[in-house]
């Protein structure tokens, strides 16, 4: 634990991300919107910077229509939707401990499945 670290940040020391690609990539994945490359970006960056997280590759987290799925674990927030063109910006974040910020930038979204409306 460095003396800038919280209790809550050094509970939020594994990234998942989701690398899967649904039914042969017929239906919505990370996978198919850039998670591996976003993964490998991530994995090769962390590991570039020395960042004290630890990386797991994951199939699925019920999010698939809207990935990649990325999530700090334990605890942390869902990153959503994040591109291989971001992976500096999270990283800087990441390094900074700032969660709040990467949760701010890559909301997860709310749904609202007011059906009546659509039936
Ligand atoms: S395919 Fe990534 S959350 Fe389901």
């Amino acid at each position: 634990m460095n003396s800038n670290s919280t209790p809550d940040a050094e509970k939020q020391r594994t990234i998942n991300i989701c690398i899967n690609f649904r039914a042969g990539n017929l239906l919505p994945s990370c996978g198919a919107v850039g998670s591996r490359e976003l993964a490998d970006a991530l994995e090769a960056g962390i590991a570039e910077r020395g960042l004290p997280f630890t990386f797991k590759r994951l199939h699925c987290m019920g999010k698939c229509h809207i990935g990649p799925t990325v999530k700090l674990s334990h605890g942390g927030p869902f990153i959503m939707g994040a591109k291989e063109s971001d992976v500096p910006q999270i990283l800087d974040w990441l390094e900074a401990e700032n969660f709040d910020a990467l949760k701010a930038a890559f909301p997860l979204p709310k749904v609202n499945l007011n059906l009546e409306e659509d039936y």
